[in-house]
């Protein structure tokens, strides 16, 4: 979907980072600086009323089609869990330039970091590749470390997106209706590195959530940075009770296939999982 007028503001969005980086934190996938988030802003925005300084920046890649649009962003090594209380210590504003591969980058004169994210690469072509297919003009990503996800992913049966996802979306009616495409599980790769892109890109087209073995996980929304929250939300308690489940002689059984597809018959969910 695209956002219609009116947009929001700089400052709204600036405060709806702050509050998912509170709920990831609250729900324990945010411990120390883990995870980060990005937001795409495909409409003129004026980032200078909260980030009033700017130098040039290189992008990680080349994104000539998002030319004269944004992305809001966590500095690298900050905590998500402190963005709502001082928003110009933890963020930034990039301006996608000429030619897509410079930019500028607004910040505040009390910025508490470097540099964007070490993940933005990920998440610059991740949003310019949902932002292509799907002609959008907002998409919010997400990186974050749900404790109960993260541990299933270094268990072998789970490495592997069919079970990953058969497993989290059996114990919830909600889980299936809110991830009907399931969890993408992408093996352990080089945080950082040109291959875990490439990975997120791809996995990214097919799931709204990617679980990355052994780190963390992905989730994106065109809707809202509070809609991939709790999408990342979602799956953390399906790990949750996975893990319950694991530690108690796996007692019970989980929504039944059958239950499972009444669920989605009554909710017009389409779904390839059960
Ligand atoms: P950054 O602080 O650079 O965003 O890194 C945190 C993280 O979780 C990397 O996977």
């Amino acid at each position: 979907m695209r956002l219609s007028e009116p947009f929001p503001t700089i400052e709204t969005l600036v405060r709806l980072v702050g509050e998912a980086g509170q709920r990831l934190a609250e729900i324990e996938a945010s411990e120390g600086a883990a995870g980060n988030i990005s937001i795409y802003v495909g409409w003129d925005i004026d980032p200078r009323p909260v980030f009033p300084d700017s130098q040039p920046v290189e992008l990680p890649i080349a994104a000539p089609e998002l030319e004269g649009f944004g992305f809001l962003v966590t500095g690298s090594g900050r905590r998500l869990r402190e963005i709502a209380g001082d928003p110009g210590a933890n963020l930034a504003f990039v301006m996608v330039g000429p030619g897509g591969r410079h930019g500028t980058l607004f910040s505040s004169p009390h910025r508490l970091f470097q540099r964007p994210t070490s993940e933005f690469n990920s998440h610059v072509a991740v949003h310019r590749d949902q932002v292509m297919r799907n002609n959008l003009n907002f998409h919010a990503i997400i990186h974050a470390q749900p404790l109960h996800l993260v541990y299933l992913s270094h268990v072998p049966r789970y490495q592997e997106t069919f079970s990953m996802s058969r497993s989290l979306l059996r114990w919830q009616p909600e889980a299936i209706v809110n991830l009907p495409d399931g969890v993408g599980f992408l093996p352990f790769l080089l945080p950082g590195s040109p291959e875990m892109m490439l990975g997120n890109v791809r996995l990214m087209r097919d799931h709204r959530v990617v679980v990355w073995g052994k780190h963390g996980v992905m989730a994106r929304s065109d809707v809202s940075v509070k809609r991939a929250t709790d999408l990342i939300e979602y799956a953390e308690t399906g790990a949750r009770y996975e893990y319950l489940n694991l530690s108690n002689h796996g007692l019970a059984d989980g929504l039944t296939a059958h239950e499972l597809r009444q669920i989605c018959d009554a909710f017009h969910v389409e779904q390839k999982f059960f």
